[in-house]
């Protein structure tokens, strides 16, 4: 399966950011446990990471031409506020989960609300670096297309 693994605003400083929030492992921990789940499971994975709004616009963009079948997205704060990027989100038939590594919910009132999940598939919300796997595994495991 072609997947694509995007990160939105501060992830690449994962290790260096709020580490009690986000844990000590860094960006390069994530892309390589990711990158080593997906061949030994056999499937083609990009990882990418933008801070920057128009450059995660681009990157699905870009995804849907080249014909990525599923997706996972951590928006970082653009989660929170960003109508252009749930717009991208909404225009593409792929499945799409959100991933947070902490628990939004149990955070500031402003990190409650997401307004790119409703046009995803579905959301995995505190679990850590190993949200994003949990939703790979949903993505190859499960009929999501
Ligand atoms: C985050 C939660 C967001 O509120 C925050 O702005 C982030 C990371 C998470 O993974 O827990 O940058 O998406």
């Amino acid at each position: 399966m072609k997947l694509l693994v995007m990160n939105g605003p501060n992830l690449n400083f994962l290790g260096i950011r709020e580490k009690g929030i986000y844990g000590t492992q860094d960006y390069a921990d994530l892309v390589s446990m990711l990158e080593e789940k997906a061949a030994a499971e056999g499937h083609e994975l990009e990882v990418f990471q933008s801070n920057y709004e128009g450059g995660l616009i681009d990157k699905l963009q870009e995804a849907y031409h080249s014909g990525v079948e599923g997706i996972v997205i951590n928006p970082g704060a653009f989660t929170h506020y960003s109508i252009a990027l749930r717009d991208a989100l909404a225009s593409i038939e792929v499945p799409i989960i959100e991933v947070h590594i902490s628990n939004v919910h149990k955070r500031e009132e402003f990190r409650h609300v997401s307004v790119t999940a409703p046009v995803c598939t579905g959301q995995v919300v505190g679990l850590g670096l190993r949200g994003y796997a949990l939703a790979m595994d949903y993505l190859t495991q499960s009929d999501a297309k």
